[in-house]
This record gives C-alpha cells, structure tokens and sequence, in this order.
C-alpha cells in the first residue's frame, strides 16, 4: 500500500483505530506526520440500519440519499473539520454537545456535533414495517403517562407540527417521566438533562421532496408506518 492509498484508507477510519489496525503507522509519523484528510477523519458516518429505498413509500430513496448522504454527512464532515487540533479532535461526540452547549463561541461546533448525533438518532428511530403497537412495558408506561397510545402520539405529533422552522419532536425521560419536547435547530434533550428515546426529524429537508409543505402528512405517517417503538422501548431501557 502507498501512501496515497494509506491516506485513503485511514479516512475511513478514526485516528485510534488507525494507530491501532495500522503497521504504516509508524512509516507516516517519519514521513511528517499524519496527512490532513486523517487528522480530520475522528468521526465517521455510521452506517443507515437499513437500504436508503426500504422507508419507501412514507420516505423516498431520493430523501434519503440527500438527508443521509449529504445533509447528515455534511455535518460530519464539517464537524471533523472544526475540532482538528483543537481540544475537541478527541472527545466523544456527546463529551463535545456537553462541552459546547449555551457557549456562544462554540455555537457552529455545537450545531454540527449536535446535528451529526440527532441524526444518527433519528435514522434508528425510524424502522421498516415500524409503527403499530409498543413492546406491552413501553405501552404501558406511554398509556400511564399520556392517557393511550391516540393521546400519545397526537402530543408527538402536536409538538412535531408545531415546531416553528427547523427542529426536533422527542419523546424523552426526564426524571422518571415520559414526556414529548420539541427543540429548535440543532438543539437536543441531551443538554437538558432528559434521556432521548426517540425523535422526529422535522426539518424541511426531512419531508420536502416527498411532501412539500404538509409536514403534518410526512410526521402522521412516520408515527403510523415507521415510528420504531423498539428502538425507544431498547432506550428506556
Ligand atoms: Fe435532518
């Protein structure tokens, strides 16, 4: 392998992985350090937990491979970066939304590090064949909270139609109450002090191509067809 290629390889990979997996390690430190594109590459693109056609009908391919293909890697890539050299380039995602939330100066690390997290979130909260009834413990502390699944899911999809511009409808803990919250932007339950466990992505990207302006049709469909209640009931733990 040469370096060049090294230099690919090592993109895909995060700089502990690559000083672990890599016996040409040692070859590139001699030759001057790390190549700038490795430095950059601490966080990676996870994977989607399914093919970019299989949310079809209620999300289209073509949404997908916008939204996860360029607007989420977008804000991984962006992220990868801002933090090189800095005192972020190694923390854990979640240790730099902690680390950058509420300050003002760090507002474009927070945007990005929070947008990549919630990202990752939501592609997990959306199943193929999803919808349909909760595993029966989750039902039940949703009934006990919410008054019934209906209640339940029209407060989600109260908060997701009602977010004012770009944004997020959760469902969270807070304490050891179930509750739905929205936020804007960027913003994540995880600054607040609540347990995500599940979200709704409510920005246009999200539903214009298939839905245009009806936001209420994309988010109504999620909650009957794709909401993964398993994903969130896995959270609840
Ligand atoms: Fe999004």
């Amino acid at each position: 392998m040469n370096s060049k290629e090294m230099a690919e390889r090592i993109s895909t990979l995060n700089r502990r992985d690559f000083l672990l997996a890599s016996a040409g390690g040692a070859l590139l430190m001699a030759m001057g350090g790390f190549p700038r594109q490795a430095r950059a590459a601490v966080h990676v693109l996870p994977p989607l937990p399914y093919a970019d056609n299989a949310l079809e009908p209620v999300i289209s391919a073509n949404t997908i491979g916008f939204h996860y293909g360029k607007h989420h890697k977008g804000y991984l890539d962006n992220l990868n970066k801002m933090i090189a050299g800095t005192e972020y380039s190694d923390l854990p995602l979640e240790k730099i939304i902690a680390a950058t939330a509420g300050n003002a100066d760090k507002t474009a690390i927070f945007n990005n590090a929070a947008q990549t997290w919630n990202h990752t979130f939501y592609w997990q909260s959306l199943r193929p064949k999803g919808g349909g009834d909760p595993p029966a413990a989750l039902k039940q502390r949703l009934v006990a909270a919410f008054g019934s699944m209906d209640a339940c899911k029209k407060e989600l999809a109260g908060a997701a139609t009602s977010q004012f511009g770009s944004g997020w409808a959760w469902l969270v803990l807070e304490g050891d109450k179930l509750k739905v919250v929205k936020t804007a932007n960027a913003d994540t339950p995880l600054t607040k002090g609540m347990k995500p466990l599940l979200t709704i992505d409510v920005w246009e990207h999200a539903y214009y191509l298939d839905y245009r302006n009806r936001r209420a049709d994309y988010v109504n469909a999620v909650l009957e067809k794709l909401i993964n209640w398993e994903f969130a009931a896995k959270n609840l733990g």
